[in-house]
């Protein structure tokens, strides 16, 4: 290595952040000066990186937010509603219906918003979105209201004019989880110009012959049954193992989107590591069922599935603007709303029909099955194996998750 004779101090030196060394009086000939920097900042790029990777890869300790995380860490789901949150909320008085970790609030603020009111029935979880939109905007700016936007009276609470809804009620069953119910129960609130987030739910039909997929053709038929999980546990739908030690470290390395976000949830996860109960799995009545249910499978291009012979784009199509009817009932929660979904289909031959559940926003939508995390990944299937007319119903009206009665062929006799 080349040494300068011109040795020199810091202290000597006109300016001392033009040394490059870390300790002040170390004599360091200019020479080396490139090759010290150079490890100083591989060092500090080091710690850097190092520091990133542990805030993004926080393990969550907090059972009640890993259980969130399917959402939290989904990149693609929640781009879809920061850009749409990003281009419209500045300004806007926004409610955010189901608001869990807080996100789609956080989003809201951070866009502009003039004021969010976030709503969730989960009072922990409204605690935690407390807690984590606190971190970064002031309380002048939202207001978290723990009570369930279906059932609860709003009229006092509510002290705006709604210009923006947004709201993820939506299970993998697009319908199962209440999307029709915020739509109904905003409106008292909702200015003439309401912006909803989702615009619009709309389901697409996949249907294959029963010769092309094969009934009669064993491997593509197994591939199809192995696929179909009519009991999918909590576990399955939702992969990540949670355990004493919180939930794989890695998993938001290349997830996060906000990092103000991130950081604010991080925050409260570890100042708030009481454990809490799971889930509070909502149970309800189950209509019967009628003819045929619906199965749960995979039906995204990773599947290589034959194309369908038949594809009938948004055979269900609905909005704020186009909502199903919607029949009120007698009995508690949550089956007091029953959205009516029918229509009639013609089956010439004996098929496969696969719904293929849509999200939209202006011209940008998503299908659901593209998922990689969540239960959205399934998608309901029907198996018809005499020709017919048929009536294909929405029948959760209890909504369950994944359930076998989520739609149901009836044949028109
Ligand atoms: C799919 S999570 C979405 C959470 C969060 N908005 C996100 O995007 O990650 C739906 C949330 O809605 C809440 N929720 C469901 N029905 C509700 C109701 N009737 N009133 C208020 N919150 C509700 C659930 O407790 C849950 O936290």
């Amino acid at each position: 290595m080349h040494v300068d004779r011109n040795i020199t101090t810091v202290a000597e030196r006109p300016n001392a952040r033009d040394c490059k060394s870390l300790k002040s009086g170390v004599r360091i000939p200019p020479g080396v000066q490139d090759t010290v920097k150079y490890y100083v900042n591989l060092r500090m790029l080091n710690i850097l990186l190092k520091y990133q990777l542990m805030i993004k890869s926080h393990k969550i300790q907090n059972p009640q937010i890993a259980y969130y995380l399917v959402m939290i860490k989904d990149k693609w789901r929640n781009n879809f509603f920061l850009n749409a949150l990003t281009k419209h909320a500045s300004g806007k008085v926004v409610l955010d219906v189901g608001t869990g970790t807080g996100i789609l609030a956080f989003y809201a603020l951070k866009a502009g918003a003039k004021f969010v009111y976030a709503v969730e029935k989960d009072l922990t979880m409204a605690s935690i979105a407390d807690k984590v939109l606190s971190k970064k905007f002031d309380r002048s700016r939202f207001q978290v209201i723990s009570k369930n936007f279906w059932t609860d009276d709003f009229d006092n609470l509510i002290h705006h004019q709604i210009d923006l809804l947004v709201a993820e009620i939506i299970g993998p069953g697009l319908f199962d989880q209440g999307q029709f119910h915020a739509w109904t129960s905003i409106r008292p609130f909702a200015s003439p110009d309401l912006i909803s987030i989702p615009g619009r739910l709309s389901v697409d039909l996949h249907i294959w012959d029963e010769d092309v997929l094969g009934i009669n053709n064993m491997q593509v038929r197994g591939k199809l049954q192995n696929n179909v999980d009519h009991n999918i546990s909590r576990d399955k739908a939702f992969p990540f193992n949670l355990s004493s030690n919180g939930v794989d470290s890695n998993i938001f390395v290349d997830e996060v989107i906000d990092e103000d976000f991130f950081q604010a949830l991080v925050q409260v996860d570890t100042s708030d590591n009481n454990a809490l109960a799971l889930s509070n799995i909502i149970v309800n009545d189950r209509i019967a069922a009628t003819t045929i249910n619906s199965k749960w499978v995979k039906t995204n291009s990773s599947c290589n599935y034959p194309a369908p012979n038949r594809i009938i784009e948004n055979f269900f199509d609905y909005s704020y603007n186009n909502l199903p009817k919607i029949k009120f009932s007698d009995s508690a929660y949550p089956t007091h709303i029953k959205p009516i979904i029918k229509k009639l289909i013609d089956i010439d031959r004996p098929s496969t029909i696969a719904l293929i559940n849509k999200l939209s926003f202006e011209d940008h939508t998503i299908y659901l099955h593209d998922a990689l995390y969540s239960a959205w990944m399934y998608s309901p299937v029907l198996q018809v194996s005499t020709a017919g007319k048929y009536q294909l119903e929405y029948t959760n009206y209890g909504l369950d998750h994944l359930t076998p009665t989520e739609w149901t062929l009836s044949p028109i006799e």
